[in-house]
């Protein structure tokens, strides 16, 4: 609890472009969250480095990312918005928290599977432990609720054994965090394999539509999507494609998909694509203005970056405190 507040943590990876999928279904919501929570919106640049980056475009990456946070609308005066690598509590809570989990536990995370296939030439030490840092972020704000998709919920289930195998040697050191369900966001599929997640590293940019994209792109994106030859508006499964893409235009005006289903009844796939491109825009063009602005204006970002990293400090050397004194590490002299 922090004034009163159960605390909130989020993190995301500033590597691939942000797509429409990740603002509907996640960012937008966050919008509603600071109210009720005490809200951690970390941009986990540590993580990023499992993988090998190149560093100016790390950097460029996670800049974007934050502001983009920010364009979104997190008020980063109600919302703790940083960057990982600015509060080193995170790698030294890794540290310990990596001394107490078992080989055989990271050896069952899918996640790490996946990703040594898929960098077969870079199966690193970070690429296996990338749960226990994320265990680390979660424990260190004594977190209440952590909003992940289902790909993270393994590593969630991870970071809650973890913190009740420290309490139950040492008592009550960390707040046992839950998945936070709230009012779910739109879940929204490829373009051109609705089968699929709208991804941020999906190989085929058609796919997606991705926050930056420029109106023409936006519009051509949506008249390619992938739909089916029954060539009747209505919202159902055998139909994904046209499923998604009025998910998508309903998320977008804030309409039922059935009032969507109404509103487009009798007419054309082509023409409702068109609209869905249209109201596409409209949600994105704000966004791409805010973001364009902010950009602009160094010095207020870079106080927000400052602040902000100071309050995440702040807070993670109280628990990191904490911790050290209970596996024994000796008291600072002052
Ligand atoms: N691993 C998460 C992902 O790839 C990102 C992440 C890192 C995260 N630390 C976190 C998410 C803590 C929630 C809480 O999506």
């Amino acid at each position: 609890m922090i004034d009163g507040k159960k605390v909130l943590f989020s993190g995301m990876q500033a590597t691939g472009n942000l797509t429409l999928g990740n603002y509907l279904g996640a960012l937008k919501n966050w919008l509603t969250l600071s109210d009720e929570y005490e809200c951690f919106y970390s941009v986990v640049d540590e993580h990023s480095i499992t993988v090998r980056q190149d560093p100016a475009e790390l950097r460029r990456r996670a800049r974007n990312l934050l502001t983009l946070y920010i364009a979104a609308g997190l008020d980063p005066k109600k919302n703790c918005i940083y960057y990982q690598s600015h509060v080193s509590a995170h790698a030294e809570l890794a540290w310990i928290l990596n001394c107490y989990t078992y080989m055989g536990e990271l050896n069952r995370m899918t996640q790490f599977k996946d990703k040594a296939a898929k960098h077969a030439d870079n199966i690193n030490a970070g690429l296996f432990t990338y749960p226990v840092l994320m265990a680390a972020d979660i424990l260190l704000y004594q977190a209440d609720v952590v909003p992940v998709g289902i790909d993270q919920m393994q590593h969630l289930e991870l970071t809650r054994n973890l913190a009740e195998r420290f309490n139950n040697i040492y008592g009550n050191v960390f707040t046992v965090p839950e998945a936070y369900i709230g009012k779910v966001g739109a879940k929204i599929a490829s373009l051109q394999d609705p089968s699929k997640k709208m991804s941020k590293s999906d190989e085929n940019v058609n796919g997606s539509i991705y926050l930056m994209d420029d109106p023409d792109t936006i519009m051509r994106k949506c008249k390619r999507a992938v739909t089916d030859c029954e060539a009747h508006i209505c919202y159902r499964d055998e139909q994904p494609g046209l499923k998604n893409l009025i998910n998508i235009y309903s998320a977008c005006t804030g309409k039922t998909p059935e009032e969507t289903v109404l509103e487009f009844e009798g007419r054309g796939y082509g023409e409702f694509k068109i609209a869905v491109g249209e109201a596409v825009i409209s949600v994105l063009k704000p966004l791409q203005d805010e973001f364009a602005r902010l950009s602009k204006d160094k010095a207020y970002i870079d106080s927000i970056i400052k602040e902000n990293a100071e309050k995440a400090n702040y807070y993670a050397n109280k628990t990191l405190r904490k911790v050290q004194k209970k596996v024994g590490f000796p008291e600072r002299i002052r």
